[in-house]
């Protein structure tokens, strides 16, 4: 596995046209834009949404700067590219993006970031994601079934309704377990496990100790394992504690308020481990140096 690091990813700035714009859960919305010639993207990597009519920007507004999102999926034909983009809707430019109507402009910036390196040596991938960072793991479950990888998905949210997954009704059954299922993940025949805080649906809890619960009693070998997480910075610190201390390649997908997206601003540091740095840390920009990273080197502030 190449370690997560900077690629070389041609980016631009494309005006998209909006294709479907639909509610998923409570606070959700799936968005999905079409653009001609995007450049290859890969799961992790995400675009910087103007969010105002191209063209009419407010320079004094709350919505002066772009808003970073993950790609949650691309489907390329010929020039024709779809992009989905899974929103939860928080300020100003969320609220305006959930408002767009098919047909309707929108300014995107991207691919921006690196993507989530792909282990050839290892068989077994866990996606464990919280809330607003499941899309890119739903994407990455795409390319890990594609690489021939047995993945499980490990979901949390507060509770059922801010779960944007679409939930089918019958139950799909892996091995001698029931899991539920949900259109994202069923349809790559990933299993998902889910919980919610308040135990409206799957188990109640957060899901990184489902998560690290069931690798107590099922984890073989930790050298077989890649995880990969993404969501609240609680959450990815827990799961890449445990995956330390069991000796489990583990990558975060991380978030900082960003500006620019693209390595100007420096409002997006990280702090990571450095031996030859004089404080034993140095500061990377989760933009450009990110925003995956293997969670040995990352220091968690919280
Ligand atoms: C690399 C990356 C990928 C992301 N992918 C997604 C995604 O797929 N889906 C999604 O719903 N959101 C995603 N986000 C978060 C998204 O960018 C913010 O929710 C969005 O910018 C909020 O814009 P707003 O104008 O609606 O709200 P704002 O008014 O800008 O923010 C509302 C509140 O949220 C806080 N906030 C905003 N952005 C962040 C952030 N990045 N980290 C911590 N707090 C923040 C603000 O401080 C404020 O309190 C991602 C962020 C990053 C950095
Ligand atoms: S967002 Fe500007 S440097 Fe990272």
């Amino acid at each position: 596995m190449t370690a997560p690091g900077k690629t070389k990813t041609c980016k631009g700035i494309f005006l998209a046209r909006v294709l479907a714009n639909q509610p998923i859960c409570r606070q959700h919305h799936k968005l999905v834009l079409e653009v001609e010639n995007f450049p290859p993207a890969d799961p992790g990597q995400f675009i910087q949404i103007l969010c105002a009519d191209p063209g009419h920007e407010n320079l004094t507004g709350p919505t002066l700067l772009r808003r970073p999102f993950s790609i949650g999926g691309i489907r390329a034909k010929a020039k024709q590219c779809q992009i989905d983009i899974y929103l939860r809707v928080i300020g100003p430019g969320t609220r305006w993006l959930a408002q767009r109507k098919p047909a309707d402009s929108v300014s995107i910036l991207g691919p921006l970031g690196n993507p989530f390196p792909i282990a050839e040596d290892k068989p077994t991938a866990y996606l464990v994601g919280g809330g607003c960072g499941l899309p890119p793991l739903i994407w990455l479950a795409e390319t890990l079934q594609r690489a021939g990888k047995h993945t499980i998905a490990f979901c949390g949210a507060q509770s059922a309704d801010l779960l944007p997954l679409t939930l089918r009704t019958e139950v799909k059954v892996t091995g001698n377990k029931q899991t539920l299922a949900f259109d994202e993940f069923a349809q790559l025949d990933v299993p998902v496990i889910v919980s919610t805080d308040d135990g409206s649906l799957g188990a109640e809890g957060i899901i990184s100790e489902v998560f690290t619960d069931y690798l107590d009693k099922n984890l073989k070998r930790a050298d077989t394992v890649v995880v990969y997480t993404c969501g609240p910075n609680l959450m990815m610190q827990a799961v890449a504690e445990y995956c330390g201390k069991n000796s489990i390649t583990c990558l975060v997908c991380l978030e900082r308020m960003m500006a620019c997206g693209m390595g100007t601003c420096q409002s997006c540091v990280v702090r990571i481990r450095d031996n030859s740095a004089r404080d034993g840390w140095r500061y990377q920009l989760c933009c450009t140096d990110g925003p995956v990273f293997d969670s040995r080197d990352v220091i968690w502030d919280g």
